[in-house]
């Protein structure tokens, strides 16, 4: 058993809002069948399934052979509610704020339609270390008048405030930024981030998919105008459901012009000269046709299980794992690409070895799951249904590995 102890406010933006019992690392082992066959260290990329999931999966196939267009205004409305309720808990958010979406790319859309990029205030602040997703769909913009300013990481795992906040001014419409770094895990502030934002005019987007569900996130708490994520990494809830969060008090300020029937506040009723409705009054007004359903029946366990585990309990079983394998790194002079504090990183560790990308197909053939990417190296993820075996096989095996 370990003692909770909450990690640094103003980088996670966390308080202790879910207050979970002390846990064991791996105490929830048996609930992730993939464990008893595979090392699984790659919940940055995809999260573990549940054991929960095959039930949910065919609790969906079940309602629509039985009940049939029935189950559109039962269980499965119902399925889109519960999703946001689940990611409000998760994200520390109040009840109505979050909807789902397909993928971020999609709830990033959502948030750009509700703005115009003309005049003086068209630009668009990044750094180079988001997310591959991120460059053709802002870079699209530019083609409806915005600018993009890209600032470049220091030092390749992260990007200083200091450093945005020089790019942001009054020109600036929107900051994007990711709330962990997928090359490296390296957290960045976005509770600071968001003030400079807010300083000079302009909405911060955090894209939470490296942060949800691995470090705690407090969106009250950050004070940001919009967080983005998906459920198939560390929210173990396969692909196909992505979340918007906005902030309350501008959700009924914003217009998505990427809108649809269910974005409107009854969505057979709309101008048929215009084609425009009224907005739905709330967060679905960022809707847009039909909700992936399955991908939310896909999503439940996943996510319920990291909403009943806690932020807090599950940070703390990821700083013992990570902390781990940094140790097991240091102690073979390997080159580490992630922050070596653990508060300044997610769960995830980078470890470049010559020939990576090589060891990680001759890891996988013995059954350990890691990944391997340029400028990163090989990356571990351990999450909160892994325990300590888990890292020493990894280990154990780039020794022999490495032998050879
Ligand atoms: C930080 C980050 N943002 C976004 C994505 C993916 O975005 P989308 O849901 O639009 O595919 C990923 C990985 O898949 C990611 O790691």
């Amino acid at each position: 058993m370990f003692s909770l102890s909450l990690g640094s406010p103003n980088l996670s933006g966390e308080t202790d809002l879910i207050t979970p019992p002390p846990r064991e690392v791996g105490h929830l082992r048996d609930e992730f069948p993939i464990l008893s066959t595979k090392t699984y260290l790659a919940s940055h990329s995809l999260g573990a399934v549940p054991r929960r999931t095959r039930e949910s999966m065919a609790e969906y196939v079940d309602q629509w052979e039985t009940q049939g267009i029935e189950a559109w205004d039962g269980p499965w409305w119902d399925a889109i509610l519960d999703f946001g309720r689940t990611l409000e808990q998760i994200l520390g958010a109040d009840e109505g704020t979050v909807v789902p979406m397909t993928n971020a790319t999609r709830g990033m859309a959502a948030i750009a339609s509700c703005f115009t990029f003309e005049g003086k205030r068209r630009k668009i602040v990044l750094s180079d270390l988001e997310f591959t997703t991120v460059y053709p769909f802002w870079r699209g913009l530019e083609e409806l008048g915005a600018t993009l300013e890209i600032v470049p990481s220091e030092d390749g795992l992260g990007v200083s405030t200091e450093r945005l906040a020089e790019a942001i001014d009054e020109s600036t419409r929107l900051v994007v930024s990711s709330h962990a770094y997928f090359r490296s895990g390296a957290l960045q502030d976005l509770k600071q981030l968001t003030q400079i934002a807010h300083a000079a005019g302009a909405h911060l987007i955090g894209d939470g998919y490296q942060a949800a569900g691995t470090v705690p996130v407090d969106v009250r708490q950050l004070q940001i105008d919009f967080y983005v994520g998906g459920c198939h990494k560390w929210l173990c809830g396969g692909a196909g459901a992505g979340y918007l969060y906005v902030r309350p008090d501008l959700i009924e300020t914003l217009r998505p012009r990427l809108s649809g029937w269910f974005g409107l506040a009854s969505p057979f009723d709309y101008d048929r000269e215009t084609g425009r409705g009224t907005p739905h009054p709330g967060i679905f007004r960022f809707l847009g046709g039909t909700p992936a359903v399955p991908a939310l029946y896909a999503a439940r366990e996943g996510t319920r299980i990291v909403a009943e585990t806690g932020n807090a309990a599950i940070r703390e079983i990821s700083k013992h794992l990570t902390n781990r394998i940094v140790e097991e790194a240091r102690a073979r002079s390997f080159t580490l690409r992630s922050p070596l504090d653990p508060e300044a990183r997610n769960g995830m560790v980078c470890v470049d070895i010559e020939g990576g990308q090589e060891i990680v197909t001759e890891l996988s053939a013995q059954d350990i799951i890691v990944d391997w990417r340029p400028d990163c190296g090989i990356r571990i993820s351990p999450h909160f249904y892994n325990d300590f075996s888990d890292i020493d096989r990894l280990f154990h095996a780039l020794d022999t590995l490495l032998k050879k």
